[in-house]
Parts: C-alpha cells; sequence; structure tokens
C-alpha cells in the first residue's frame, strides 16, 4: 500500500490512523470484500494494476467509512467496482465491471466495430468523451466548418468515436479533505483527434463523502470552439452485479418529456412520457413496459431492443434527476445533476463473452445506466429552441455535476 490518505490527516500523525487500518486489514476490509460495520473517516489507498499503450495504470480505492467501497482506476477512469450496503448490511458490488485491466483493454480497444446496431464495447464504468452519445452520419458543423468524425456505431459517431477517453490512461491524482476523498483525473483530447477541433482540457474528479455518495465533477476547456458532452458509463445493478436482469428494480425519473429515436438512434425529437413505457413520473419496475408496444415513429423499444433513451430532466442546476431501487435488498441509489439530460440504458447490447468482476457472465438486462448529459446528436440542433448548447467556446470553462448516493429503503 503506497500511501493512505484519510481526511483527518492529524489521526495519521499520532499513529492512531494507523492502527485503524491495520485493524481493516486484519478485518479484510481494505484488501477484499468490504464491510458495512466500521464507520471510520474516508480513506484512499491504491495499487499498481499493470499497464496499457506502455504506460502503469493504477486501481485506487476510495472507502467512504460508512461501509461503501468503490474502485476507479486511471485506465478510462474507469469505475471498476461500488460496494454498497443494503438491509441488514448486506454488502454487494452493483456495478458492472471486470476483474482485471485485460480485460477492460480487449473490450474497449479490440472488439469490431458492428456496421449497424449496438456498440462492439460496453464502455463499462468509463468516462466518455469529448462527446458522449451519437453524432448522426459522423459529422457535425460549427461556426460554417464542416467537421467530419470517424463512424464507429453504423453512421454515426458514438462515443467520441473510436479509442477515445474510456481506452487513455489519464493522470491521477489522490486528494482528500474534510470529510471527503477523491480521485483527481487529468486527459487532454489533442486538437483534432477524430476529427473534433481544438485541444479539450479535461479534469474528472471523483469524490466519495461519508454519506456513501460518489459525486464526479467535470470541468473542460478548448483551444478552439468545438462541441462537448461528457458523462459516465457505469451500468448499475442494485442487486449486485452478476445476479440476473435488473428488471424487477424500480426506477422513478424526474421527467415528462424523452426524445424518441429514429432506426439509428438518433432523436427526432420530443415527446410527454404520458400514456407511453417511457413513463417513469412514478417509480415502476423497469420490466414492467419494456415489452409494451408503443410509439407511431415505429415501436421504441423493438428499434433499441430495450431503453435506451435520452429522458428531459425537469429543472435546472443540480437537482434530483432518478431514483433507482432494489425492492429485495432495500439498496437505493438517487442519482442528482446539473446536466439537462438521462440516458438510460438497460444493458440491450451485452451480448458474447462477458464474464464480469465474480465469474458470472452478463447478459442483455442485466444492468442500467443512468448516463448523465446533453441530449445526443444535440450538434445537429445548435441554436435550436430546447436543445441546450454543447458549444464550447476558448476562455470558457465547462462545468458539470453528477452525484450517485446510495442508501438504504
Ligand atoms: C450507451 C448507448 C448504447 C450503447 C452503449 C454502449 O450509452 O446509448 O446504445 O452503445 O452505450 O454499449
Amino acid at each position: 500500500m503506497p500511501y493512505v490518505f484519510r481526511s483527518r490527516k492529524p489521526l495519521m500523525r499520532t499513529g492512531i490512523a494507523v492502527s485503524i487500518a491495520v485493524l481493516a486489514l486484519v478485518a479484510g476490509t481494505a484488501a477484499g470484500a468490504p464491510n458495512a460495520r466500521r464507520a471510520v473517516n474516508p480513506s484512499i489507498t491504491s495499487k499498481a494494476w499493470g499497464s496499457a499503450h506502455g504506460q502503469p495504470v493504477r486501481l485506487y480505492t476510495l472507502e467512504s467509512g460508512h461501509g461503501m467501497t468503490v474502485r476507479i482506476t486511471n485506465y478510462g477512469g474507469v469505475v471498476q467496482s461500488i460496494y454498497v450496503p443494503g438491509r441488514g448490511g448486506h454488502v454487494a458490488n452493483v456495478a458492472l465491471g471486470f476483474s482485471k485491466l485485460s480485460d477492460y483493454v480487449n473490450d474497449f480497444e479490440n472488439q469490431p466495430w458492428p456496421a449497424s446496431g449496438g456498440s462492439g464495447d460496453t464502455y463499462f464504468g468509463a468516462i466518455i468523451g469529448r462527446y458522449a452519445n451519437r453524432i448522426a452520419n459522423g459529422e457535425f458543423t460549427l461556426n460554417g466548418t464542416t467537421y467530419h468524425l470517424p463512424q464507429n456505431n453504423g453512421p454515426n459517431t458514438l462515443h467520441g468515436g473510436p479509442l477515445s477517453y474510456n481506452t487513455k490512461v489519464w493522470t491521477a491524482t489522490p486528494q482528500s479533505g474534510k470529510g471527503f476523498v477523491a480521485l483527481k483525473l487529468t486527459y487532454t483530447d489533442p486538437d483534432g483527434y477524430n476529427g473534433f477541433p481544438g485541444a479539450v482540457a479535461n479534469t474528472v474528479v471523483y469524490k466519495l463523502t461519508p454519506d456513501n455518495a460518489l459525486r464526479i465533477h467535470y470541468t473542460a476547456t478548448t483551444t478552439k470552439p468545438t462541441v462537448v458532452n461528457f458523462t459516465n458509463h457505469t451500468y448499475f445493478n442494485l442487486a449486485g452485479e452478476g445476479s440476473g436482469n435488473v428488471f424487477a428494480q424500480t426506477l422513478q425519473i424526474n421527467s415528462n418529456t424523452f426524445t424518441p429515436v429514429n432506426a439509428n438512434l438518433i432523436p427526432t425529437g420530443f415527446e410527454p412520457v404520458a400514456g407511453t413505457p417511457f413513463d417513469f413520473r412514478r417509480a415502476k419496475p423497469i420490466g414492467r413496459d419494456i415489452r409494451r408496444a408503443n410509439m407511431r415513429e415505429g415501436d421504441q423499444l423493438v428499434i433499441a431492443h430495450g431503453y435506451d433513451h435520452n429522458w428531459v430532466i425537469k429543472g435546472h442546476s443540480l437537482r434530483l434527476a432518478a431514483v433507482a431501487e432494489d425492492p429485495a435488498s432495500g439498496r437505493v441509489l438517487r442519482t442528482y445533476s446539473t446536466e439537462p439530460g438521462l440516458q438510460v440504458y438497460t444493458g440491450n447490447f451485452l451480448v458474447g463473452d462477458l464474464v464480469g468482476t465474480s465469474g458470472r457472465t452478463y447478459r442483455q438486462g442485466d444492468a442500467f445506466t443512468l448516463e448523465t448529459q446533453h441530449y445526443p446528436d444535440s450538434p445537429h440542433h445548435i441554436g435550436e429552441p430546447g436543445w441546450p448548447s454543447v458549444v464550447l467556446n476558448p476562455g470558457q470553462t465547462f462545468n458539470s455535476t453528477t452525484i450517485f448516493k446510495f442508501g438504504v429503503a
């Protein structure tokens, strides 16, 4: 263990924290399966986790001190696991992932890009940029110039194009302060990479607090006018990764409106959720309407093989976007965000040889994502009413916060 940061540094000097760390190790908390019993100060530790592109990669363990343990690697900024307690203090890993770095590299970098439909890789837990979600036809026009991007998802550019943020080794700096620990990650996306104009300097801070909240703060600046959209691509299963599908878990979304899509999963406009399977204004099981016929544009749940849509979140600034709950374990996830949209994706393309962290195979429907972001394909709606801007200009700083806060019902 090369270093341990705890939020109350004076304790470190007295050696009491060292004793606590030793006790935690003896109990197996720091090294293996976390448990919910002890309440101590948040901590962050790390270990070597192999290398990618010739650069060393580390795996960081953030503990809330109140039963929540998050592991994050600086490869792609991937949230590798999230252990949280449920009813009776039963801890489960609620984030899909892999046990080894090579599995991430293989999934993120060695999959064939499909000619149409889904994507060849999972993006498990990763930071997505510079443009999360789809840009239709692999091009956009900004200030009169048309930029051509690689098409890695049928005709679309998905998640920044091939080999984007999720495959980079980010510079990582552990941080700690009063009542929190954090991992600061930085990466600069070069001017012209995957066809986008301007070098974009990104900072993503993952912060864990004693209330079992994982706070993600994104900032970005650019050297030329460009388009940006960032998200985190964690797949949640509140019953535990690898435990089966999430259809009995409930979801409530703070939204009256969603963006239906065409056959390429590009939004065609806005529709009220009322009377459709997209109505999550009151909590309902994710699977309740997932096979229900709908919509004149074409059956949305057939096109997307399940939910893979953007909801327009009511309100502005940091507010509650969604609440998910596993009635069986009592685990609850509240998502807060400053972002205008939420892409909910029910793992429709989880197919093939996907053996997860605990050795079980993931299949379609085994998770849901809560991708807080600007609306898909916004670069084709610059300046249109109802479409929050995704343009970032030199001199501006992009700022965005999303909080995943866990509790027990
Ligand atoms: C989601 C996207 C899905 C799929 C997935 C990655 O964000 O909406 O269609 O591409 O990422 O497999």
